[in-house]
């Protein structure tokens, strides 16, 4: 029995999503537990890219079982929208099963999400994808929420969609917003609801078998640890726990069933949205780094925001997800910069601190000490193994480990799978 859980380590777009379906070749079964299609995966391989929001990367794999875990929030338009995508490119051989217990989100949780992002001033705004994440996580702590046993059911879905409707179009009518029709969101959903039905389950229960007869389970984070509800930089976050600590919770396993954690980290740090950044730097490298890097929203296309590697926040990361494994990606990005920066720590009013203040003001004011390291200029998108790397990339990777006492256990250097060199066996 393996069950092992990969998280982002930054705010999320650290590759995981490669590693992912790299590990999914070993696995049994692949595991998105929560988020919903705020996240985005690209994943590349024999010449094709395929952009991946809910659905969980072990699609590729005919036999591998993916499952959506009652810890996510569903746009089922969106998830149709993708197995329809996956077709048109003859994916067809694939095992899919989603939470009864997952939550369903609709067209009003957009609305909501856009009116509440309006409604802040500029430096208050999250920088939301606008894919109603957060109005779909509000409705299931307000007891209001549509689960996909709710939705399956139409004399359920409708009383509840109505009670739903009556009560946000109050709202949508105060600050002069569409007003959403009980009758045409009902008719449009439940014809979806028809489509996945077959695919509804209890997964946890599945779950529970699948750990039974010893199978390897790997459990993809979306996001990233520093944009936890509780652990992250709030409220610049988003509504769902990307930590190891939240897969139980978000699967229905025991906590006790986890044997590993991935901890995945690019070279550098990047950032969509608003919230500080102690790291970030904006001249010509930063440029380079985000064009070699092609370093654009795969949800949203924004310009992610860049700066160096930052070992408080991995150290942060290590802690709240027991990290035991860390997977450097896109180190060949680094490759022609002169000097290369590391954050050790932060200054936070002249004192040197490790760790990161509750208190967003606190954060906003903290400094970043930085070492310095000799980059490198060969090419090393070919290399396949730790020690073909120039000495200069070895001991970057090398001190990065030292740093956060994390093993390192993977390392890339190229968006293709064959760019993925393992250390360690994980799974
Ligand atoms: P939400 O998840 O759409 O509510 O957005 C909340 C914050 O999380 C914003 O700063 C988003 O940019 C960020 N965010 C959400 N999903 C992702 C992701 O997959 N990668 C990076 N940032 C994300």
């Amino acid at each position: 029995m393996k069950n092992v859980v990969i998280v982002g380590t930054q705010w999320g777009d650290e590759g995981k999503g490669k590693i992912t379906d790299f590990l999914a070749g070993k696995a049994d079964v692949v595991v998105r537990f929560q988020g919903g299609n705020n996240a985005g995966h690209t994943i590349k391989f024999d010449g094709n890219k395929y952009a991946l929001h809910l659905i969980p990367s072990g699609i590729f794999r005919p036999e591998a079982m993916n499952i959506l875990a009652n810890g996510m929030v569903i746009n089922p338009k969106a998830l149709l929208e993708e197995l329809a995508m996956l077709k048109k490119n003859n994916i067809t051989q694939y095992n899919l099963a989603i939470s009864n217990r997952a939550h369903v989100l609709l067209p009003y949780h957009m609305q909501l999400d856009q009116l509440y992002e309006d409604l802040k001033s500029n430096e208050k705004k999250v920088g939301t994808t606008k894919k109603g994440i957060g109005p779909a996580y509000m409705d299931k702590v307000s007891r209001i929420g549509i689960r996909m046993a709710d939705f399956i059911d139409e004399e359920t879905f409708y009383d509840k969609l109505n009670d739903n409707i009556t009560y946000y179009n109050n709202l949508f009518k105060l600050y002069g917003y569409d007003q959403f029709d009980v009758d045409n969101v009902y008719n449009e959903f439940k014809e979806y609801a028809k489509d996945i039905k077959e695919l509804v389950t209890d997964t946890s229960l599945l779950l529970h078998k699948y750990n039974e007869e010893g199978k390897k389970i790997v459990y993809e984070g979306a996001q990233g640890n520093l944009l936890c509800i509780d652990h992250g930089t709030y409220p610049y976050v988003t509504s769902s726990s990307p930590t190891a600590a939240s897969v139980p919770l978000n699967t229905g396993i025991s906590p006790q069933f986890i044997t590993d954690v991935v901890g995945i980290t690019k070279a550098y740090s990047t950032r969509v949205g608003s919230g500080h950044f102690a790291t970030e730097f904006d001249n010509d490298v930063a440029k380079q780094i985000r064009t070699v890097g092609n370093e654009f929203g795969t949800t949203t296309g924004r310009p992610r925001r860049i700066g160096w590697i930052d070992t408080v926040v991995l150290r942060h990361s290590k802690r709240v997800s027991g990290i035991n494994h860390l997977s450097v990606m896109l180190l060949d990005v680094l490759t022609g910069i002169k000097e290369l920066k590391i954050c050790v720590a932060y200054k936070l009013d002249g004192k040197e601190i490790d760790y990161i203040p509750a208190n967003i003001k606190d954060y906003n004011r903290c400094k970043p000490v930085y070492e310095t390291l000799d980059g490198w200029s060969e090419d090393i998108t070919n290399v396949s193994s730790f020690s073909d790397l120039p000495a200069n990339a070895q001991r970057y990777l090398e001190r990065i480990s030292e740093l956060t006492g994390i093993q390192l256990s993977i390392f890339s250097v190229g968006p293709d799978r064959t760019q993925t060199i393992i250390l360690n066996n994980i799974i």
